[in-house]
């Protein structure tokens, strides 16, 4: 083989890095649409303006006098309708409406007025989903909207909420339709935009929530570089990962094997993994085996653990288990240099294991939560992955009991209140997800 043949092979086995996938949704008027658009530029990916489409749709009815309760009609226009994102050479995006540029015509007020109507229609959001979901598919795309987190990309690698106050929501939209010539008062606005929240909010489908995984900015003081900079420093810890190395690989499998011929080793959920960014996943302990087991329940990803410095000081033991990512923690003591290395895994984008309740408990009852979790999640913008084992508490040199794992939706903490509320607030947040799933797989 040439050396020539030789680079092309390595550059071919390469495994090929998904590019970021980010989910904006909010209500009108909150920023959404000019933050999605310079995170979009700065990223060097495609940004695609979900609300534009839902109003294309609605002007098509408008001009055909398709009336506004006709659900058939206006699916069929939906279905029948070609829509196109242009870029055009100053950077902003045109929509081309069967070829025409309706750009300008979308933003009227009677577009505004009729299109939270045409978006609550089911068949409408079917077939716009679908090719939303389409454009989404290979990443590379930061996507804004009132359900994107939600519905069309369930799995994106970052989700932002963003919100403001009315009143401020009322000023934005007053200005930028005030600065294209068009006469409305802020009154019409204030009555269009509490109107479409309503709507908006109380459909029955994908009406308009924060996905439990995503991050939530109140933007009404808050200026776009603000906003801007944060959502890319969230995104730079969501940058897509590379594979587990060979070694994690190869011990991850032999672990696995085993554990399911001994123990008939079973996983429930591990689809709710966040495939990128930061993640804690808060597990229920009664064994040494633990960690193991929940390594075994998520080997898509690598997980890293606190161990016990002693550990660390076996032959052979110590070597590996650092290389497959445990670090030490002196016991007893608050070990600052722990919670560092638990911070810099996380800030990394990688997943760290923790056993919030601080120690093993065999009495089969999940016991109050230590505020370590809450403090690192809070530091990291780390999603927590809530995880009870099931069967490890009956472990012993002769028993060899079933083990299942049960994983539950991922979520984030919502910041607010002062730091010692938001720490409270959100140790009980964490205990109560992980009890529900406890108490639901009981
Ligand atoms: O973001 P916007 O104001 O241009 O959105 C127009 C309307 O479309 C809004 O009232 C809600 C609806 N919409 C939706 O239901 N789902 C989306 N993903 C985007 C917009």
């Amino acid at each position: 083989m040439t050396r020539e043949q030789r680079e092309k092979t390595k550059t071919k086995r390469k495994p090929e890095r998904r590019k970021i996938a980010i989910a904006i949704d909010g209500p009108a008027g909150s920023g959404k649409s000019t933050v999605a658009k310079r995170v979009a530029e700065e990223l060097g990916i495609l940004y695609l303006d979900t609300g534009a489409m839902y109003r294309a749709v609605t002007l098509k009815a408008l001009r055909n006098g398709v009336s506004m309760d006709n659900q058939e009609a206006l699916t069929r226009l939906a279905a029948q309708v070609a829509l196109d994102f242009q870029r055009m050479p100053d950077g902003s995006y045109h929509l081309l409406m069967d070829g025409e540029d309706v750009s300008e015509e979308i933003r009227t007020l009677a577009v505004s007025q009729n299109v939270s109507l045409v978006a609550a229609v089911p068949g409408v959001r079917a077939e716009l989903v679908k090719q939303q979901q389409a454009i989404g598919a290979r990443g590379g795309v930061v996507m804004d909207g009132r359900d994107i987190g939600t519905v069309v990309l369930p799995h994106a690698d970052l989700k932002i909420f963003l919100t403001a106050s009315l009143e401020e929501r009322t000023r934005r939209r007053w200005l930028e339709l005030t600065a294209k010539g068009l006469n409305v008062t802020a009154e019409e606005i204030k009555a269009d935009l509490t109107r479409r929240d309503a709507i908006d909010s109380g459909r029955e489908v994908a009406p308009l929530r924060p996905a439990a995984d995503s991050v939530t900015i109140d933007t009404s003081n808050l200026r776009i570089e603000e906003v801007v900079e944060r959502v890319m420093a969230l995104a730079a810890a969501r940058k897509t990962l590379d594979p587990p190395g060979l070694l994690y690989k190869i011990c991850g499998t032999i672990l696995y094997i085993c554990l399911k011929l001994f123990y008939r080793f079973s996983v429930e959920g591990a689809e709710h993994l966040p495939a990128t960014g930061p993640v804690i996943v808060a597990c229920n302990h009664c064994s040494l085996l633990d960690p193991i087991v929940v390594g075994c329940s998520i080997l898509q990803r690598p997980v890293s653990f606190m161990a016990k410095e002693e550990l660390f000081r076996i032959p052979l033991l110590g070597p590996i288990i650092r290389k497959l990512g445990a670090f030490p923690v002196r016991r007893g003591k608050g070990d600052r240099a722990a919670i560092r290395a638990a911070v810099e895994v996380l800030k990394e984008g990688k997943v760290l294991g923790i056993f919030p309740e601080g120690t093993r408990y065999k009495d089969n009852k999940l016991h109050p939560l230590r505020h370590g979790i809450t403090l690192l999640a809070m530091e990291t913008n780390a999603r927590i992955l809530p995880m009870i084992i099931r069967g490890t508490q009956q472990l012993n040199f002769f028993r060899f009991p079933k083990i299942k794992v049960y994983i539950g939706e991922a979520f984030q903490l919502v910041p607010g209140g002062t730091k010692k509320e938001m720490i409270t607030e959100g140790t009980t947040v964490i205990y109560s997800r992980l009890l529900q799933l406890w108490e639901k797989t009981n």
